[in-house]
């Protein structure tokens, strides 16, 4: 079951079991070995709070020549490692899309971690939805519009919960105001993990 808006967003709590999350969760640390999180900068030149890694043909960094795709890793310099198939089965079943995703976007939130509102604009085609998965303690998701100062909302994104912005939410801003830390015990050390598929040619 999921709820729904008149303008593309869709949520799907708990659409993962929670053997799924486990095996998810431990998927993307043994990957994350070979393409390792850290912490990447603002083109501002300041350090993001969240950690990142990318999965997929192409991952979303950011440095201080700004915010691009690219296919290999910049602290290690390889490519990143294939999209748990998992992932590709979610986005065949509910991303409604002409093509599969070429990118998987992987930030892991830990103690006061945040991230600011923005919008998802450095794809090719918006006509391709954003999916994104949420496991581990809960983030407090803040969805706004296309326009950086239309009215807000909070919702809450839970373990297991697995959202899809389409239509007019796919350039929607959003961002994540905090985590509630100790709210799952799944992500060894403590946190959130979220993964993020997109098509991003
Ligand atoms: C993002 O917008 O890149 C991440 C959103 C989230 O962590 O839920
Ligand atoms: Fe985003």
């Amino acid at each position: 079951m999921s709820l729904a808006d008149d303008h593309g967003f869709r949520l799907w709590p708990a659409r993962l079991s929670p053997d799924e999350q486990r095996s998810l969760v431990d998927e993307v640390f043994a990957l994350a070995a070979a393409a390792p999180f850290y912490r990447p900068m603002t083109p501002g030149g300041k350090p993001m709070s969240v950690e990142m890694t990318n999965f997929g043909d192409l991952g979303w960094v950011t440095d201080l020549d700004g915010y691009r795709y690219q296919s290999t890793h910049p602290v290690t310099g390889a490519a990143w490692p294939a999209m748990p198939q998992i992932l590709r089965s979610l986005w065949d079943e509910l991303a409604q899309a002409a093509a599969p995703p070429d990118a998987c976007l992987v930030n892991l939130y830990r103690g006061d971690a945040r991230m600011g509102l923005h919008q998802d604009r450095d794809e090719v085609d918006f006509a391709f939805p954003v999916l994104s998965v949420s496991l581990g303690d809960t983030a407090v998701f803040r969805l706004g519009g296309g326009k950086r100062n239309d009215p807000t909302r909070s919702l809450r994104l839970s373990s297991g919960d697995v959202m899809v912005l389409a239509g007019a939410a796919r350039l929607a801003h959003h961002g994540v105001d905090r985590i509630l830390p100790g709210s799952s015990r799944l992500v060894p050390g403590g946190g959130r993990i979220n993964l993020t598929l997109r098509r991003a040619l």
